[in-house]
């Protein structure tokens, strides 16, 4: 039987999860791999979400007993381009997934976001999974909509939010440190905001974390995040080191990006700490001192 099916395994974060889940995995993605996964040893299954029936007859045909969702509509601006094709994708889908998990007997984990938070303020210092969702852009909006209906239909399922990704994208400048690097390899301007702060976290640890709570059988909504709270601006000097001359530091009303960027998503991790054994270090050096 095949421990895991990954959807979306072409993304930033479904490479990952590829490389990393082990045992019997089968991959699902629209448009190939983009070459980081070593393909002798897996199934490639094309899939787009986006045709009627195209999931049902997925499931029923590799019938896995995990299912990890990384596939969704994950630009931002894309989502404020086409809010159909988020809502799709962000919501329809992992409520289809959810639905199906029922009928077939897999175990789900979809992937959210730290950005369904932001309107409002954390009852804490960081946002707790308790915390209600209070997106700001039409991303935010889908994916709280897409863990509310994951599990509302499937209490059994996994639902983690994530913040911002970083680390290595294999050469496809995807993710917060590899966009930034190829940015100014290309000799853009770059403006890295200093009132925007986030809990930025490795795209690997975050798949080994994600892939650890999926087989301790963990259920429900999980923060798995890097320990440091980081300004944008702040994050720039730590992926860039002496290069990080080449950049602005800005605020996000410089470029009126504040309706729909929230200034803080930091998400609280203790939850994911007292059960994971995954080191939750950002990958980006310097935190230890943090953990
Ligand atoms: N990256 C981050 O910083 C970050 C932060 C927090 C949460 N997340 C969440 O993590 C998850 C993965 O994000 P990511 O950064 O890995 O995104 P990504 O690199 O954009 O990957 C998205 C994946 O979805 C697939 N996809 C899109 N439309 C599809 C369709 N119609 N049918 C089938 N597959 C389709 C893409 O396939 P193609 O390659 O063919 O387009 C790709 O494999 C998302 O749920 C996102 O919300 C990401």
């Amino acid at each position: 039987m095949v421990d895991f099916l990954i959807l979306g395994a072409s993304g930033f974060l479904g490479t990952e999860l590829a490389r990393r889940a082990g045992g019997s995995v089968e991959l699902a993605a629209r448009s190939g791999l983009r070459g980081a996964t070593p393909m002798s040893t897996v199934r490639l299954h094309a899939w787009d979400a986006e045709r009627p029936g195209a999931t049902c007859e997925l499931l029923s045909r590799v019938r896995p007993r995990h299912v990890l969702n990384a596939a969704a509509l994950s630009s931002l601006a894309g989502c404020e381009r086409d809010p159909e094709r988020a809502r799709l994708l962000n919501s329809d889908l992992p409520a289809e997934l959810a639905e199906l998990g029922l009928e077939f007997g897999f175990r789900l984990l979809h992937v959210s976001t730290d950005l369904v938070f932001g309107a409002s303020p954390p009852s804490g210092v960081r946002y707790l999974e308790t915390d209600p969702p209070s997106p700001m852009s039409v991303y935010g909006e889908s994916k709280a909509r897409g863990e509310q209906r994951v599990l509302a239909r499937s209490p059994g399922a996994l639902v983690v939010r994530l913040p911002l990704l970083v680390g290595d994208s294999h050469g496809s400048g995807r993710g917060g440190s590899d966009s930034l690097i190829a940015a100014i390899d290309a000799g853009e301007e770059v403006t890295l905001f200093e009132d925007e702060w986030r809990t930025p976290l490795d795209v690997g640890i975050a798949a080994d974390a994600c892939l650890e709570a999926i087989r301790l059988g963990v259920s429900g909504l999980l923060h798995i995040a890097g320990p440091e709270r980081l300004s944008r601006f702040e994050l720039g000097v730590r992926v860039l080191g002496a290069r990080a001359g080449a950049v602005r530091r800005g605020r996000r009303a410089d470029l009126g990006l504040e309706r729909l960027r929230p200034r803080d998503v930091s998400l609280d991790t203790g939850l994911a700490r007292s059960i994971l054994t995954s080191p939750l270090s950002s990958g980006l050096g310097q935190d230890d001192a943090e953990l």
